[in-house]
């Protein structure tokens, strides 16, 4: 392992490379516990480098076997070689080929980076400095290359050898039990996005013929025996496709376009050119096992990883600074493809809850950081909500500022400008200020200050002068290394809804016209005149969430009921009612006694009678705010006891005051077989789901009797599980009896497993915690693998805020040994689990002092991973 690295890496030091490599010639013969890796790197000084800095090439874990120059042996003088570096001080000439044998262990490898085993099956993860752990390499994303591979195995150990790019030649090596394949990638890439795949796997093969004519052969790799779950994947990457072509104009530009699914992955999947890796997760699914959200889930990470081969890989990051130039531009990319998909306002909710529970709490807390970050001690921390939701906020911004067009001229411009590059987020900016003829330094400001706008609206009506006057305040708060904080330009998209609830016509004083019926703030205070208005209207402010800030306004809760029954921008429907929700749990919470519910239950009522609304769009709206997202909106001083009791209280009296709609909802709902993932039917399910979570809310036998009926006689995986997650709220018989016959069913299917141990996790009772620990120890469980850390340990320290801050502090406790324990074997992944700890400012006294000893106990541990020295320290700074 790496030790942690006293001196960071700073944007402000970027020097281009000394070297450039032309081609890579790989010969990788597999071998479980020894692969020989041959390199063959033609190499060339950049004219644009430092003229006399020696070749540095970086590696990690490295065992050297030999080197040769221009195809001559190097003495042992002439280099310098450890497992961290290879430096040739002098090299003989200015473009020369260096070929390097190194070798490496995939078994030993648990760490999930450069070349390691999953099942019995070879695959690598290379971003974002994972290709050094396979060979010596200028390990940076501005040296692009155009590799060839050559790779071969044991023919029964791996019948199938995959690399990036088309496929040459292959076949046996003769008088022997192994074969080759040789793969060539004719796209110059950085070295992050090879990838290789040896292993027995079965082929869902298909085909795809570009806009242009160009046929593309595809193929899904999956463990034999689940080729039939790959069916889904298989359509929405041919969905993506097309998608990409007629959106944005970008084809794809291989002969090949493979997809890998395996089931020890560190992150959900990986866009290696025309070789993508993914969990296993983000691929297999069936009625039977994979829930509506599995599917969504699948779509939108397909998508991603394919809008990547334009977003990410032809043209590519400078530097890992720049990682919000791929990460944020291609989260904005599988949004807009999955709202084109299914329904765009009920797709722009989920993202924005995302954004909140992830990005607004990390930018509140101690690791707040700008989306494009000046200095990091480890990169892989950096792969964080804010560098992906809040980039991708960022250029849905532009796109609201800028109008489709321009916006769409702009992307055109950057692609056309950078194929081929490591671009900036500068260069990104300057298409877009082009195309639109538009000033965008303001804007940059997005980029570089860290922190959730706090945006204050008030409003006035004055009936003598007609008009409507909106004053708008904005400031940011200090953040980590950044105390003064300047205006932002906010997009706030508006509507002034008259009495009648239709839109007001808007007409500025000033003469100002209001493209799109969006206002543009660039100022710390602004304000807004709109004339001809005959009677008080209701501000609707930062429809569809135009801007990712904090906004207060001085709304009434009628305001907000009105809102919710009749605003023409979904979003701030949805909003609205959340508004009146968070107004009376955070009261709840602070008094212990909830303050009358009566608006909100008006509201809930007519959404719920309201025939013309999209059933996904209901469940969403009439879905009771997390115990996080209620921690969140009060901000400090957190009680989580307090808010889970104000939370449980408003549940049952809706369910009570709501019980006939929602009795005729559950029962209008139910669909007929067959399961269809489409999104209407999921809709269905997700309302009448939901209802069926009110109606048990209370406990009564027949309810839970009945949730029990439904898991038994459940023909899909959305339905038993909503009827399990709604059983393991009540500590009853049934509980018990559905989670084994839940067990039972789905023992030798780790990804449904996966369900059951994090439904575990999230129980709201004092048991939870030893249950967690019994489930450690089950042979279904193991900290080897990612996906089943995140499910149990994972869900316990961030969907359980009750248990996992339990005032004695055991649950802190718990997840620090987890942390200690898992740190040696895969220190991203314990990273991540740390991070649970990153709200933990906003807990009460206790809780909080808690929190800060278990983090003080991880920073005092020596021989941590730089990863988790990295969590621990800018946690508690
Ligand atoms: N490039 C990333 C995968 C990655 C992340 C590799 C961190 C190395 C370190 C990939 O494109 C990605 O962003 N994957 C996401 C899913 C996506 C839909 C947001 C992931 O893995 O979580
Ligand atoms: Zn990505």
């Amino acid at each position: 392992m790496r030790d942690a690295e006293p001196h960071p890496v700073r944007l402000a030091d970027y020097r281009p490379p000394a070297w450039l490599v032309d081609t890579v010639h790989l010969d990788i013969s597999l071998h479980p516990t020894a692969t020989r890796v041959i390199s063959r790197l033609a190499l060339r000084r950049n004219p644009k480098g430092d003229a006399a800095a020696p070749v540095l090439l970086d590696g990690d874990g490295l065992t050297l076997v030999r080197l040769a120059v221009d195809g001559t042996p190097l003495a042992g003088g002439a280099y310098e070689a450890s497992p961290q570096a290879l430096i040739l001080r002098h090299p003989p000439s200015d473009r020369f080929t260096l070929e390097v044998e190194t070798l490496v262990d995939p078994t030993a490898n648990t760490q999930l980076m450069g070349l390691y085993r999953s099942r019995d099956n070879y695959c690598t993860q290379c971003e974002p400095e994972g290709f050094r752990r396979i060979t010596y390499f200028p390990d940076r994303s501005d040296v692009l290359a155009v590799y060839t591979v050559r790779v071969e195995a044991s023919r029964a150990e791996a019948p199938v050898l995959l690399s990036n790019g088309n496929l040459e030649r292959s076949g046996p090596i003769p008088d022997t039990d192994r074969h080759y394949a040789i793969w060539h990638d004719p796209w110059p890439k950085p070295s992050y996005l090879f990838a290789l795949v040896g292993g027995n796997l079965s082929k869902v093969p298909d085909h795809f013929v570009t806009a242009s004519g160009r046929p593309v052969d595809l193929g899904i790799y999956v463990e034999p025996g689940k080729e039939a779950r790959a069916t889904y994947a298989m359509d929405a990457l041919k969905r993506s496709m097309r998608w990409d072509e007629k959106v944005f104009g970008r084809e794809y530009d291989l002969d090949v376009f493979n997809i890998v699914a395996v089931s020890d992955f560190n992150m959900g999947a990986m866009e290696n050119k025309g070789l993508n890796i993914f969990n296993d997760k983000y691929v297999l699914a069936s009625p039977e096992t994979a829930t509506d959200t599995d599917y969504a889930g699948i779509e939108s990470v397909i998508a991603h990883e394919y809008f990547h081969n334009w977003s990410g890989n032809r043209v590519t990051c400078r530097d890992w600074f720049q990682l919000c130039l791929k990460e944020g531009l291609t989260v904005f990319r599988d949004q807009e493809f999955s709202s084109d998909e299914r329904s765009r306002p009920v797709k722009r909710i989920s993202d924005v809850r995302t954004l909140k529970a992830a990005q607004f709490t990390e930018d509140a807390g101690p690791l707040s950081h700008p989306v494009r970050p000046e200095s990091y001690h480890e990169i892989n921390n950096f792969y964080t909500a804010t560098v992906y939701e809040k980039g991708a906020e960022v250029v849905r911004m532009l796109k609201t500022l800028l109008g489709d067009e321009d916006f769409r001229a702009g992307m055109d411009l950057y692609y056309a400008r950078h194929d081929g590059d490591a671009a900036t987020i500068e260069d990104f900016l300057a298409a877009f200020a082009e195309a639109s003829g538009r000033d965008l330094s303001q804007f940059a400001l997005w980029y570089s200050q860290a922190g959730t706008p706090r945006v204050s609206a008030q409003g006035q009506f004055d009936p003598a002068a007609r008009t409507y006057r909106l004053d708008i305040r904005q400031e940011t708060p200090p953040t980590p290394a950044q105390p003064e904080k300047k205006p932002v330009v906010l997009p706030l998209a508006i509507g002034l809804i008259g009495p009648d609830g239709q839109d007001l016509p808007l007409t500025l004083d000033d003469g100002r016209n209001l493209p799109r019926h969006v206002i543009e703030v660039t100022q710390a205070e602004q304000s807004f005149v709109f004339t001809g208005i005959d009677a008080r209207p209701v501000l609707s402010l930062n429809r569809g969430f135009s801007a990712p800030i904090n906004l207060s306004t001085n709304l009434t809760d009628a305001d907000l009921v009105f809102l919710a029954a009749h605003d023409r921008d979904p979003f701030n429907r949805f909003d609205a009612l959340q508004g009146l929700a968070f107004r009376i749990l955070k009261a709840g919470a602070a008094s212990g006694t909830l303050p009358d519910a009566a608006p909100l239950i008006e509201a809930a009522r007519l959404l719920l009678a309201d025939p013309t609304l999209d059933p996904a769009f209901k469940a969403q709206a009439l879905a009771i705010p997390g115990e996080n997202e209620i921690a969140r909106e009060i901000g400090s001083n957190v009680d989580p006891d307090a808010v889970f009791t104000a939370r449980r209280a408003l549940k049952r009296q809706l369910a009570t005051a709501l019980h006939g709609a929602l009795e005729e909802a559950y029962a209008a709902l139910a669909a007929p077989p067959p399961y269809s993932p489409g999104a209407a039917a999921a809709g269905r399910r997700a309302l009448r789901n939901l209802a069926l979570d009110y109606l048990t809310s209370g406990g009564a036998p027949e309810a839970i009797a009945r949730a029990k009926a439904q898991f038994m006689a459940a023909d899909n995986m959305t339905d038993r599980f909503a009827a399990l997650a709604v059983l393991v709220q009540h500590d009853t018989p049934e509980r018990a009896e559905a989670l084994d016959d839940f067990y039972r069913r789905f023992v030798t299917d780790p990804l449904v497993i996966d369900k059951w141990l994090s439904l575990q996790a999230q129980i709201p009772e004092a048991g939870t915690l030893e249950r967690v620990k019994d489930l450690t120890l089950l042979p279904v469980f193991s900290m080897a693998n990612p996906n089943r850390v995140r499910a149990l340990i994972g869900a316990f320290a961030t969907a359980n805020p009750t248990q996992f801050h339990r005032p004695d502090g055991a649950g802190h406790d718990f997840l620090v040994d987890v942390v200690l324990g898992l740190d040696a074997k895969n220190p991203q992944v314990a990273a991540r689990m740390l991070s649970a700890f990153k709200t933990f400012r906003q807990l009460e006294p206790l809780r909080r002092a808690s929190a800060e000893r278990a983090l003080r106990r991880v920073a005092a541990t020596p021989g941590l991973s730089p990863d988790v020295t990295d969590i621990a320290t800018r946690s508690l700074s």
